[in-house]
């Protein structure tokens, strides 16, 4: 565990040079890739569902996980639409496992039943992160639109077998706070943790193209108080020992982002060195809410990354001329002390990943 302490300290150090000098000496540690752009889902809050059913050509993906291997990518993320309704999603994970990086995939948890489930399980999936908003029927439709009981009986048929895929290190909830939602989001942890399930949560996001209906699931400033209390009791949770995945400094910047769209004092955001996104059409983006900067048909990611273009992205990014979010899969990782214990853990997952393979 040391030494592994000692190579998250060096990556620490080569991003704080990195920011300084507005110059890549660090690649991304986890990547986004979009598995597809269709779903079986109906959430008010993502336009998603609303495109025609159609998945990528199988050699897009592998080009893309290839591509961000190459780039020095440790963790890829699939993401959609609904990356269950690609049933090519196994051979990509395949492909993560072969080039030793670190898989991981979300899903609205609807289809987690052993047809779906088994072939990735079995490619060697190495991170399950559910989305749950609610553990109430009747809030968790007015919400996503479709019934909670198949999520609920997916994520408890996962508890139930998880022990046979020793590859799966990680099996998660994430839970997007809304007003709707956010009187039951202590029950929700309770409920996972019993299930030995952790829980992640992300802010409602307006950027995105929804349909919602702002007066039902967003915030006002009257909201204020009652949101911070909410969100303090999430901390207290946590520092009690409740298995809640987010840095605490993220959580306390929900309320003002919620209310205001504020993000706290002082945020540099190094999303740009970090992480990367990749859209189903292989787009590249610095960050998801920020416009394509190149396309891997035509570039090879390592030169992208390394481009004038990228820079003066990550410029920009650093002094939030952006749409500014409060994303998990970016902004969670902005505290020091948060991305060196992220990769203290990626790093002990590879090398029990490499265990499993019989590397070691
Ligand atoms: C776009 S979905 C793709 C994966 C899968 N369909 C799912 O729902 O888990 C990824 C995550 O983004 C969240 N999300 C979608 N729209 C959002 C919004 N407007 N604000 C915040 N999070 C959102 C979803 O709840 C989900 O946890
Ligand atoms: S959040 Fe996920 S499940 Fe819901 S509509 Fe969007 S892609 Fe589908
Ligand atoms: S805060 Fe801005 S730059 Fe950072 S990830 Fe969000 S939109 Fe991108």
């Amino acid at each position: 565990m040391k030494d592994i302490s000692q190579r998250a300290k060096q990556y620490i150090d080569q991003l704080s040079l990195s920011v300084e000098k507005n110059t890549p000496y660090v690649t991304p540690l986890t990547a986004s890739l979009q598995a597809n752009k269709w779903c079986n889902s109906r959430c008010e809050y993502c336009g998603i569902w609303k495109n025609n059913p159609g998945n990528p050509l199988i050699e897009d993906l592998y080009l893309a996980v290839d591509e961000l291997n190459e780039l020095g990518v440790q963790m890829i993320s699939l993401t959609g639409g609904e990356p269950f309704l690609n049933n090519d999603l196994y051979q990509v994970i395949q492909r993560m496992n072969d080039k030793q990086v670190i898989s991981s995939t979300m899903t609205n948890g609807l289809l987690l039943n052993s047809k779906h489930l088994q072939p990735i399980l079995e490619a060697g999936l190495n991170s399950l992160c559910v989305s749950l908003d609610s553990i109430d029927p009747s809030i968790y439709k007015s919400i996503r639109g479709v019934s909670l009981a198949p999520v609920l009986k997916g994520l408890k048929y996962v508890a139930d077998i998880r022990n046979q895929y020793p590859m799966l290190f990680v099996f998660s909830v994430n839970c997007v706070i809304s007003k709707a939602n956010i009187d039951g989001v202590a029950d929700l942890v309770a409920f996972c943790n019993d299930l030995d399930i952790s829980v992640g949560f992300q802010p409602l996001h307006r950027s995105f193209e929804s349909r919602y209906n702002p007066e039902r699931l967003q915030f006002h400033t009257e909201d204020l108080l009652p949101l911070k209390r909410q969100i303090e009791k999430l901390v207290k949770m946590k520092q009690a020992g409740s298995r809640i995945d987010n840095d605490e400094a993220y959580l306390l910047g929900f309320p003002d982002f919620l209310v205001y769209k504020r993000l706290p004092e002082r945020t540099i955001c190094t999303a740009g060195f970090t992480t990367i996104s990749v859209d189903v059409d292989l787009n590249v983006r610095s960050c998801w809410p920020k416009k394509p900067i190149g396309n891997l048909h035509s570039q090879k990611l390592t030169e992208l990354w390394h481009s004038d273009i990228y820079s003066q992205n990550r410029a920009s990014m650093l002094g939030l001329d952006c749409p500014k979010c409060w994303l998990r899969c970016h902004t969670d990782y902005l505290s020091v002390q948060w991305l060196m214990n992220l990769l203290d853990k990626i790093l002990l997952a590879k090398s029990i990943k490499s265990e499993c393979r019989g590397e070691v």
